[in-house]
Formats: C-alpha cells, structure tokens, sequence
C-alpha cells in the first residue's frame, strides 16, 4: 500500500468526524449511532442528508456550506476518498459533516428508520450487466424507502445515460413521483432553476469534473420513495 494512502487512512483514524466500522461489527450488530445522528453526533436536530458512494465528499461538503441548516453524512468504501472530503470539512470548520466508511449495502446498519430526509447518489457505478447491483435498483430503493422519512427525496445524478434510462425505468415501474428530470443539467435545467437550486446543481464532483472535460452529458433526476412498497426487493 502507498505511504499516501497509509497517512490518509492515520489521519481518518483520529478525526472525530469520520466513522469506521469494521465488516465484522456490522454484521454483528447495527452501528451505534444508527438512529441517533442527530443527537448523538452532530448533538443537534436537522435534516439529515446522505451521499451514497461519495468518493471526496464534493457534495457532502459543498451541500453543507450552501445549505448549513442540515445535517450531512458521506459514506463510501474507500477511506483514501474519503480523507479528502474530511480534510476539507475540517479545514473549513464545517460541524454538519460526518462521513461513514462503510458498503453501501450495510445503510440499514447505520440509519435508523426514517431517520433520513434526503438521498445524493452522485456519479454512481452503472454496473453495466449488473442491474441488481445499481443503487437505483429495487433492492436498494426498498433499503432508501427503509431509512427515508415520508416525502423524502432521492437526488441521481449522473453522465450514464444507462443509470439515468434505468432509473427512470424503476420510477415508472413503481411509480414514484419525479421532482425534477433533465437529460441535460446544464444545458437545460439549470438555466431555468432558482439562484439556490443552480447552485447546488452546479456543485462538480471529482469524477463529473473528468467527464465534463471528456465532453460527456450529465444527467439529473430528483424523485419521491412513497409509493414504493414495504419490503420489496430484499
Ligand atoms: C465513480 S465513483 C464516484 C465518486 C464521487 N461520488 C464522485 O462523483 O466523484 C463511485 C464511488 O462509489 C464508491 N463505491 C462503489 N461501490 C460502493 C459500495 N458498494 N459501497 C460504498 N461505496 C462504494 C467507490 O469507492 C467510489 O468512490
């Protein structure tokens, strides 16, 4: 392993807002903050807010600063990515930032139900020929519908036009309401949006940076979990 990336994983260790729960702990029991974020990590009551396979946390971060009336967390596997969005959290003295290193597939493990308001997925894996595996797939929408509050909200957004035909494909199918739904953000949407809805719709994520400069469409879609029933997908 790197020096870089042992440092980065030291540093994780002592910062306070970072979480790491180990495979075996999780699969023993749930984490302990699970259903206590609110008051017993951030020790106060806000809407709490996730971004599922965050990577460096751009929009955990850049969320937090636009809109500090809520509670953020970032979880993904990789503690190296998610050093970077800590060290910028720290840096900027943000204290709505947490970060869970941890599979995307243990979220019942570490949200309690109802305990969240909002989902990010931001430039997620297509998993081409995977389709069980894509987070917008029943599977994890039934663990979203889990730990969403009623009328919570699931933001995707995406350069694969795979993930976005796909997800649109589950909302049908489940029919869930869209809030919002653009092949192309920046082109069409975020002209035609408010000051603050440009602004979190223009954050840039480090993989979304890569494609905007390979040329690529970004695509954006904002939709409801209410419909979708109870249980399905497990
Ligand atoms: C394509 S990157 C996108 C990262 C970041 N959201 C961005 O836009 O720059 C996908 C991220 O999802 C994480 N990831 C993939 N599968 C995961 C899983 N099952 N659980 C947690 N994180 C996962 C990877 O580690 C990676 O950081």
């Amino acid at each position: 392993m790197g020096k870089n990336k042992l440092s980065r994983f030291a540093d994780n260790a002592t910062y306070d807002h970072v979480v790491q729960p180990t495979f075996t702990e999780l699969q023993a029991a749930d984490l302990h903050f699970k259903g206590k974020w609110n008051s017993d990590f951030f020790v106060r009551h806000a809407p709490l807010v996730l971004e599922l396979g965050c990577g460096g946390g751009e929009y955990t971060v850049g969320l937090a600063q636009i809109q500090p009336e809520k509670n953020y967390i970032g979880v993904d596997i990789k503690g190296a990515r998610i050093w970077r969005g800590a060290r910028t959290a720290k840096e900027l003295g943000l204290d709505n930032v947490g970060f869970v290193r941890t599979h995307v597939d243990h979220i019942l493990r570490c949200f309690g139900k109802h305990e969240v308001s909002e989902i990010w997925l931001t430039f997620s894996d297509p998993q081409i020929g995977k389709a069980r595996k894509r987070l917008t797939s029943p599977l994890f929408l039934a663990r979203y519908k889990e730990v969403l509050k009623p009328g919570g909200i699931i933001h995707l957004k995406t350069d694969s036009p795979l993930l976005y035909e796909y997800t649109l494909e589950q909302i049908a199918a489940y029919g869930l309401p869209v809030h919002e739904q653009s092949a192309e953000v920046y082109a069409e949407l975020v002209p035609r949006v408010s000051a603050a809805e440009r602004a979190v719709l223009s954050i840039r994520t480090y993989y979304e940076q890569m494609w905007l400069e390979e040329g690529r469409t970004i695509h954006y879609l904002r939709f409801g979990i209410d419909p979708f029933p109870e249980g399905k997908g497990r």
